[in-house]
């Protein structure tokens, strides 16, 4: 995800030093390659050392040190980076870069380069609530810096409240954020996903084992590509993604509620959602009590949410449907292409092994109503997020159809 981008890490002196550690170690294994700029007060929290073994690239922390001045290392330095990344950021630096200071290697990186910056905040609560503190932190988003804003909870100096630095993962996903083009700026998409509960009783239902990756990856991805991404998820364990307004929903027919609400707005719509074919005729206001007799349950049919946003698609809309399939995988697709209207259809064969349900990845075909297919190889499902957005785009963008 980060493969050939180059990271400038600035590290300021707060006890969160030790967390930018565990930073680089996944900017390194997400492709990025990191040089860490360390302030004098950073370097008593943790050596310089780590930073280099974990890099892999020396450590720049002094202004004037000869062997790098003779190459001028901080405009080099401030050129080099794809993006430049402040964590933690303490109060004081974050009150230069307000003013505009310049007077060690790190600051003097900040006002030479032209890279997006990402500020990540560590301090005490107090520190953080100050009206000083608070006022630089408006002065740095109006001058474009990016704010990753600190976490709450209970703080190395033993208050309670907002200052932690932010979740590795969420600086880490800010920052593939700002490194991905924005293809899909302006644009509205919605992305279902996981499954249905059909409930007979309070306690019981019918569903599946639809675990919401596939749905979840794309809205993340869209999201990475700056679209506006609404989620509507069955009921699942994953965390909605950084960016993503999620609307969770349990039974077929609230989802198809919530869906037909918002459809016309959007410019792309995804149905990963592996919604149940059929519920209960009854459910019990109470919880069934066991039988000897046993349980006969009658099963109605739901409504097929992608049929009826096919039959009233705008014209413009970008549609694409998901289809599960454990035998005549390509016929079975491309009937359902054609029958619900859509786009393409996302086609996966449940027999394979590493494809479909629970997986992290999938293996699938798409179809496009062109009748062009493409078979993609077993990959992440982030990656085949990235081909179906790809595909997305170039629907909208006026392509071929
Ligand atoms: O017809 P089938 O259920 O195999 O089609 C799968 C596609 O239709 C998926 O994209 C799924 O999200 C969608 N679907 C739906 N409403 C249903 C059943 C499936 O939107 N009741």
């Amino acid at each position: 995800m980060l493969k050939g981008k180059s990271i400038l890490l600035g590290v300021s002196g707060g006890i969160a030093v030790y967390k930018a550690a565990e930073l680089v170690r996944l900017f390194v294994k997400a492709g990025a390659s990191v040089h860490v700029v360390m302030t004098a007060n950073a370097q008593k929290f943790v050596t310089p050392l780590t930073f280099q073994a974990l890099s892999n690239n020396a450590v720049g922390s002094d202004l004037f040190s000869m062997e790098s001045e003779s190459q001028i290392s901080h405009i080099q330095k401030a050129r080099m980076a794809d993006l430049v990344v402040l964590a933690p950021a303490t109060a004081n630096l974050m009150a230069k870069m307000a003013a505009g200071i310049a007077d060690d290697y790190l600051t003097t990186i900040l006002l030479a380069t032209t890279a997006p910056v990402l500020v990540c905040p560590a301090m005490n609560v107090k520190m953080w609530e100050h009206p000083a503190t608070q006022r630089n932190l408006r002065t740095l988003a109006e001058l474009g810096y990016r704010i990753q804003p600190p976490a709450a909870g209970f703080l190395a100096c033993q208050e309670e409240g907002a200052g932690r630095l932010a979740d590795i993962e969420d600086i880490v996903e800010s920052a593939i954020r700002l490194l991905t083009p924005p293809t899909l700026t302006g644009r509205s998409v919605l992305v279902s996903a996981g499954p249905t509960h059909e409930h007979f009783d309070p306690v019981r239902f019918l569903s599946n084992p639809s675990s919401g990756k596939m749905g979840y990856a794309l809205a993340k991805i869209a999201a990475r590509r700056s679209a506006k991404v609404c989620l509507v998820s069955g009921p699942c364990s994953l965390d909605a993604p950084a960016q993503v307004e999620r609307i969770c929903v349990t039974s077929a027919i609230e989802m198809r509620d919530v869906i037909l609400k918002i459809s016309s707005k959007q410019d792309a719509i995804v149905m990963t959602a592996a919604v149940s074919d059929y519920r209960p005729s009854e459910k019990a206001a109470h919880k069934m009590k066991k039988s000897p007799e046993g349980l006969s349950v009658l099963l109605e049919p739901n409504p097929d949410i992608l049929a009826s946003l096919g039959a009233i698609k705008p014209p413009g809309q970008v549609l694409v449907g998901f289809a599960a399939e454990t035998e005549n995988l390509a016929q079975n697709a491309k009937d359902k292409l054609i029958r619900k209207n859509l786009d393409f259809v996302v086609a996966n064969d449940l027999t394979r092994q590493g494809a479909g349900f629970a997986y992290d990845t999938n293996e699938v075909k798409i179809i496009e109503r062109s009748g062009e297919t493409s078979d993609l190889s077993v990959m992440t499902k982030e990656e085949v997020a990235s081909q179906i957005w790809d595909r997305v785009e170039r629907l909208l963008s006026g392509g071929q159809k």
